[in-house]
């Protein structure tokens, strides 16, 4: 898959009184936070997230519970991730599908965003998106 997914691990203090992680700018991540917003209370069968960014970058952490998000790049290639640690973060970067679905109970997915929300960014058909994918596939050196 070109521009792919991946899991970052995140720094993780553990002592008798429990466990730290941290995000920070300028470390593990690869882009500067714009934005972040988190999902919880999620009906179980429900999937969130059907769609594509053309700019926006994320990083999607599983602070409780866990859940799966499944990436795909448009031109037949995907992938699916079980996020249920809060020291993994999973980066995606722009141009991926992306669907998050299997919310366990009491699940909380935050997600920091390289961008500010911005409706028009989004690509939520996926026939558009695959269009989409080709056209920038073919762009590519
Ligand atoms: P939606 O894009 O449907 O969520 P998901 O990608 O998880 O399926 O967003 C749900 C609502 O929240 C919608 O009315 C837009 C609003 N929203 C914001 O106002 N700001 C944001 O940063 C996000 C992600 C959503």
């Amino acid at each position: 898959m070109n521009n792919e997914a991946c899991i970052i691990q995140l720094p993780k203090f553990c002592d008798s009184r429990g466990n730290l992680s941290v995000i920070e700018q300028g470390g593990a991540l690869p882009f500067e936070i714009a934005r972040t917003y988190w999902i919880y209370d999620v009906p179980g069968g429900e999937r969130r997230g059907g769609h594509a960014y053309i700019r926006n970058r994320e990083l999607m952490v599983a602070l409780s519970g866990s859940f799966e998000v499944l990436v795909d790049d448009g031109l037949g290639n995907s992938r699916t991730f079980r996020l249920s640690r809060s020291y993994y973060g999973l980066y995606i970067p722009a141009g991926l599908w992306r669907e998050m679905r299997d919310f366990s109970t009491n699940a909380v997915a935050m997600i920091l965003a390289s961008e500010p929300y911005d409706r028009a960014d989004y690509i939520e058909n996926f026939r558009q998106f695959r269009q989409y994918a080709r056209e920038q596939a073919g762009k590519r050196p």
